[in-house]
């Protein structure tokens, strides 16, 4: 059994979803700038699902009204459902394109994604792909993530391993409901690729957010009690620079921000 870090994760806590999008704009924006002095392109790792929503918003606002470069940044998101493309509006890279990528007309060849459509026997071919595409553009600087209502990080359900990396998924009951009442009424997806956990934990700096009573035990099972793969958000630990940005009712009674 793994034993907890007393350090990490830290918890920030924050008013609201658009605090929260403000303090971590803030940190892509330093890390922008860092990069363009070291002269290399920044590597963010990007969620889908509601928790992002604001900080996407808040992405697109500061670049129009020009206090942000994105210009050189590099997109690799966490997951996609298998079964679907891009065109699908249901797909991942589709909402992608909806909420971040068209607005800020962020260019094809630095956003990545992994693809839904490939068959199953050229699955695995492509998750190494993944891997090395991250590699090759030297490691995600900020992951960003949200958190499932049973724990998951990205697609990795209860029962990922700590060592897991980018591969395919069965999603758990309680994703599959979650999905269905976000886009599948009739059928949501029993599949999808997932960066792993050990893919997660080496991006530089990663940062969870979560908001909402709907997250609490998912949040309290994550920061206290053993690590362990009945909670994938637990590993992270640890994770040196691992922060989760809380509202107060997804950290529970007494919480102040
Ligand atoms: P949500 O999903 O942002 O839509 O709550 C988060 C997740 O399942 O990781």
């Amino acid at each position: 059994m793994l034993h907890r870090q007393s350090a990490s994760p830290r918890v920030v806590l924050v008013q609201d979803p658009a605090a929260a999008a403000r303090l971590v704009v803030d940190e892509i924006a330093d890390l922008c700038a860092r990069c363009r002095a070291e002269g290399r392109a920044p590597v963010l790792g990007l969620s889908t699902g509601r928790t992002p929503v604001a900080i996407y918003g808040e992405l697109i606002r500061r670049v129009r009204e020009g206090g942000l470069d994105l210009g050189h940044a590099v997109a690799f998101n966490l997951d996609e459902y298998e079964g679907l493309s891009s065109s699908d509006p249901r797909s991942f890279a589709a909402w992608m394109e909806r909420v971040l990528f068209d607005p800020l007309e962020w260019p094809r060849s630095r956003r990545h994604i992994p693809d839904g459509t490939v068959r199953p026997a050229d699955q695995g071919a492509q998750c190494a792909a993944y891997e090395a595409a991250i590699r090759a553009a030297g490691g995600i600087d900020l992951q960003l993530l949200g958190i499932g209502r049973n724990g998951h990080i990205g697609f990795n359900e209860p029962g990922s391993d700590l060592h897991s990396r980018t591969r395919c998924v069965e999603l758990d009951r309680s994703t599959r409901e979650d999905a269905a009442a976000d886009f599948f009424p009739e059928d949501p997806p029993r599949r999808a690729i997932t960066m792993g956990i050990a893919t997660i934990c080496e991006a530089r700096r990663v940062r969870l957010l979560a908001f909402g009573a709907h997250k609490r035990a998912a949040i309290q099972r994550a920061l206290s009690g053993p690590l362990g793969e009945d909670c994938p958000a637990s590993f992270l630990a640890l994770h040196p620079d691992a922060r989760f940005l809380l509202d107060g009712a997804a950290h529970g009674p007494g919480a102040q921000s």
